[in-house]
């Protein structure tokens, strides 16, 4: 299906506004939710830590989000031509977004590869007694975490996977794949991780978890590191700033109702991250009573540790360990996946606009080049120490500084925030008030850039 553009042009769209949302919250929902949203929660506050982050998703996350939509609706183009036509001199934060998809989009692969393969584990437990052993030792071949090693055939394998599916889905267009991949496997995902959840939080010991989580520790509300934790998790999360939600609006009809999909968009995602929170924490519970050990006590309770070493430990200590086990790595190759295609849009559609290039020959570069880069990085190493410096490089310094940009380039620069509030209001039913702008123009920019200083002052010491 296509709209035309303003340069006359014909541009693809979603086929409905239904394949809209789904493709959005498919880009929201992700490894983040559930394998960063936990572990973050319960090292900044626990239960204290839903202040800052519901107090993220509103002052920054939903105007943001409304933002980034405003912008690829209105300029129909990928992150770099939308900007460009707003005002000429933005183009380059566009760029700079898409550098940031290009390379989480590399190690975000690499996840889902030993996801895929973890999923295959899982028949039959084959990752043993000794899970972290099994990780890092057998899969990942190195004895110490950035050390390389051969070629990994393990990992091999799941990574082409996951690179030629993902080609294949972007050659189909927005429409015929990326619209399909969504409406198929969001609800596969709710529908699995659903019954996860709720096994989860049947357990003995699931109770233990769950006070472990959600026990406020309110003098945590005075640590900036908490705040600027919570935002970078609503950022990453709802992948609002890296130029995503710009290229997946510029596939929208001119005419859709962009702010009521927004809300359920966020809604939809913050929902999924605490009901993630609640099924692995309810499990950690589990894990600690079989263990007999408190579950402060447990370790490995973050990051890919958490779901590749500790996870794989409470899976075989369950009843039915085969099923679980399918569905927790079934569920997060799902919400992987409908991600990354989300990362690779971006990337692909930003190379298309500007070279010209038909969407197949962009789809086939862009992924090919990006493979080539994972398998570089992530199938000869094991890539943990690589993930986690890129991570914090992508996720903290990098997307805090383009969302800073984007507002006041917008907003201060370009003066466009008036024309895109009334965009947004002549075609939404949820209408932004005087508030959006004070919000987009000053608060966040001022807030976010105190919170980057004092991250790149902790990096430094
Ligand atoms: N939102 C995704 C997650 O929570 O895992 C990750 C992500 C996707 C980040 C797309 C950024 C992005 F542009």
């Amino acid at each position: 299906m296509t709209t035309t553009g303003p340069t006359g042009s014909q541009r693809q769209t979603w086929t409905s506004n239904r394949g809209f949302i789904l493709a959005a919250i498919g880009s929201a929902v992700g490894l983040g939710n559930i394998w960063r949203f936990p572990g973050v929660a319960y090292d900044s506050g626990g239960g204290a830590f839903l202040v800052p982050y519901l107090i993220a998703l509103v002052t920054a996350g939903l105007p943001i989000l409304f933002l980034d939509y405003a912008i690829g609706q209105r300029f129909r183009g990928s992150a770099p031509l939308a900007l460009r036509r707003l005002w000429r001199k933005a183009e380059v934060i566009g760029w700079f977004q898409t550098m940031l998809l290009f390379i989480i989009s590399v190690y975000y692969a690499a996840v889902i590869a030993w996801a895929l393969s973890y999923f295959y584990f899982s028949f039959g437990n084959k990752w043993g007694n000794d899970t972290a052993s099994f990780f890092v030792n057998d899969y990942l071949k190195a004895s110490e975490p950035g050390i390389s090693s051969e070629l990994v055939a393990g990992v091999a394998w799941p990574l082409a996977l996951v690179w030629v599916l993902i080609i294949i889905v972007l050659a189909a267009g927005i429409a015929g794949g990326v619209e399909k991949v969504n409406v198929v496997g969001i609800p596969l995902l709710v529908l699995g991780f659903g019954a996860l959840v709720i096994r989860a939080v049947t357990l003995p010991g699931a109770t233990d978890g769950l006070n472990a989580l959600f026990t406020p520790d309110w003098s945590e509300l005075t640590n900036l590191n908490v705040w600027i934790a919570a935002y970078s998790q609503i950022f990453f999360s709802m992948s609002i700033a890296f130029g995503i939600m710009i290229a997946y609006a510029s596939f929208q009809r001119r005419r859709a109702n962009m702010t009521s999909s927004g809300l359920v968009v966020g809604f939809a995602n913050s929902s999924f991250e605490i009901l993630a929170g609640i099924g692995v924490f309810s499990a950690l519970g589990f894990l600690a009573h079989q263990e007999g050990v408190a579950v402060g006590e447990l370790e490995g309770l973050t990051g890919p540790i958490l779901s590749f070493v500790t996870f794989p430990a409470v899976i075989s200590e369950m009843p039915g360990s085969t099923v679980f086990g399918a569905l927790f790595f079934g569920s997060l190759v799902i919400a992987g996946f409908t991600s990354l295609v989300s990362l690779v849009v971006g990337v692909s559609v930003a190379v298309q606009e500007k070279f010209g290039l038909s969407q197949r020959v962009a789809a086939v570069v862009v992924g090919v080049v990006s493979a080539a880069l994972s398998f570089g990085l992530f199938a000869t190493t094991t890539g943990l120490f690589t993930l986690d410096t890129v991570d914090m490089f992508a996720n903290n310094i990098g997307v805090v500084s383009s969302a800073i940009a984007m507002c006041i380039a917008v907003v201060w620069l370009a003066r466009e925030g008036r024309v895109l509030r009334l965009h947004l209001n002549a075609i939404s039913t949820f209408k932004l008030g005087s508030w959006w702008l004070p919000l987009i123009g000053v608060f966040a920019p001022t807030f976010l850039l105190v919170m980057m200083i004092q991250k790149i002052i902790d990096v430094i010491e």
